[in-house]
């Protein structure tokens, strides 16, 4: 495609710019659109070039800059990185529509998981109605192995569609993100996001879509959203706190994780995580916390509460034998010299009701290495969808459960029951034991 000549329409662009000031405002506030550095919006153009100059021209703008991409056009834009930092803060207003090319071929190696890439960015919001479209069909096709897509080949270089990396203060909220290659939304080593009121979707046959997954990062709160997906639809891994979602429906997908943690002998620290008030519908799971054998960290403070399963295969899972042929034992584990984990530990599942797709609805498969401690289960009642009862499994976990709780767990009964054990201490198992766990908030 034709690269049309930009420099004349960047300099008409910024001279039309609309600076004004606002009555008691101290800040200039400017406004931008797309179709000012030449975009086309036709759906077929190559309106990159247009995205990264208004872009830079909106980065190297103080105060505050609406960069508006119009509504009723489609505009599609081949693999970019957007980079701050920048001078002031940016609304990126989509109210039309933002497409990426159908076909892989597109994709250069220098360009492999990346889509619209937002690099070392600090107040930037996203807002204005409009839809992101990763258009992901052919990717899909290309890592499933059969015809329904129930095997997956490796899809490691699909694109994210919108990730957003070393960020601070960056909010999505009211647009629609649809048919991603891959992961939807990305938050790498993030701080203070808001991710609320987006419409996530995906066709639940969608290898690897997931719709927000969150790496390393803090302050992250997703709420008032609506997941339909074939991936998770909300994954939290790395060494990421205080993570918060709320008022959120999610299904079909693989429903809530946080993890794998753990992989290839990591160090991951995930904690002080809070759900609630959330619906889980026909997805392959539930609420999941997932660790790879011989890995280091921990996942602790993670409290679920009044969360309503439909049709859920697995509704809550703690799996510590979560495994990849990449994490077979090499050499020596982190951790004891014999054997490690992930420790699991403080975890609160309040008032979850609803219906399990299978009869065993709680799985708690923990560790010789590192038994889960401290699991709390208060007010639990899980049916078979045929109204039948359901059950519960359990391997080295320990924790105690209130109230009633259906079906009936393994943990002890009002009293936590792993203090009553001679359980092998691991090394790295943490003080405190005797502390009473309802001393916080979790
Ligand atoms: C689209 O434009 C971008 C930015 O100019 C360029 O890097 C890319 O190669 C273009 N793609 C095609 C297919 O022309
Ligand atoms: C794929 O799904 C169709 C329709 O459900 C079914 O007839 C077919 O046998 C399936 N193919 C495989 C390989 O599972
Ligand atoms: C998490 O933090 C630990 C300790 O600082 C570090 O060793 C590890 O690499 C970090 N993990 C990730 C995924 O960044
Ligand atoms: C673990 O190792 C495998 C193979 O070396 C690699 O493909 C994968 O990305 C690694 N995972 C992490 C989380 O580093």
């Amino acid at each position: 495609m034709a690269l049309r000549a930009r420099t004349p329409l960047l300099l008409a662009a910024l001279a039309g710019a609309v600076a004004l000031l606002l009555p008691g405002a101290v800040e200039a506030r400017v406004l931008l659109s797309l179709d000012d550095f030449g975009a086309v919006g036709d759906g077929i153009a190559n309106d990159t070039q247009a995205l990264v100059d208004a872009w830079k021209a909106a980065c190297a703008t103080g105060g505050t800059t609406y960069l508006n991409v119009p509504a009723g056009k489609s505009y599609q834009i081949w693999p970019v990185t957007l980079a701050g930092p920048c001078r002031g803060e940016i609304k990126l207003m989509i109210s039309g529509n933002i497409i990426a090319p159908e076909d892989p071929e597109e994709w250069s190696d220098g360009d492999q998981g990346r889509w619209l890439h937002f690099s070392g960015v600090g107040d930037l919001s996203l807002s204005g109605g409009g839809i992101v479209d990763g258009r992901g069909q052919q990717w899909w096709a290309g890592s499933c192995d059969d015809e329904n897509c129930t095997k997956y080949r490796p899809y490691e270089v699909a694109p994210m569609a919108l990730h957003f990396e070393d960020c601070r203060d960056v909010s999505v909220k009211g647009i629609t993100v649809q048919n991603s290659q891959r992961q939807h939304l990305v938050f790498t080593r993030c701080h203070d996001v808001e991710a609320n009121y987006l419409r996530v979707t995906s066709p639940e046959y969608s290898p690897g879509t997931v719709g927000v997954l969150v790496v390393s990062s803090t302050d992250v709160h997703i709420k008032h959203d609506l997941f339909s997906v074939g991936g998770d639809c909300v994954s939290i891994v790395g060494n990421s706190s205080d993570i918060r979602l709320r008022a959120i429906s999610c299904g079909p997908g693989l429903g809530i994780s946080i993890g794998g943690l753990g992989e290839n002998q990591s160090n991951d620290m995930i904690h002080k995580i809070k759900m609630d008030t959330m619906l889980l519908s026909n997805t392959k799971n539930g609420l999941r916390i997932k660790t790879y054998e011989n890995g280091c960290g921990y996942a602790r403070k993670v409290k679920f509460a009044h969360i309503t399963m439909r049709n859920v295969a697995n509704p809550i899972v703690i799996d510590q034998h979560y495994y990849s042929a990449s994490n077979s034992n090499r050499g020596t584990p982190c951790g004891t010299p014999s054997a490690s984990a992930v420790a699991v530990e403080k975890i609160k599942y309040i008032d979850i009701t609803g219906t399990s797709a299978t009869e065993r609805a709680v799985t708690f498969a923990c560790s010789d290495a590192m038994p889960c401690r401290r699991l709390y289960l208060d007010g639990v009642n899980l049916k078979t969808v045929g109204g039948g009862s359901t059950s519960a499994y359990c391997y080295q976990a320990f924790g105690k459960q209130v109230g009633d709780v259906l079906p009936e767990s393994c943990l002890g009964k009002e009293k936590e029951d792993f203090l009553r054990l001679q359980a092998p201490t691991a090394a790295g198992t943490p003080q405190g034991d005797t502390e009473d766990e309802e001393d916080d908030d979790w």
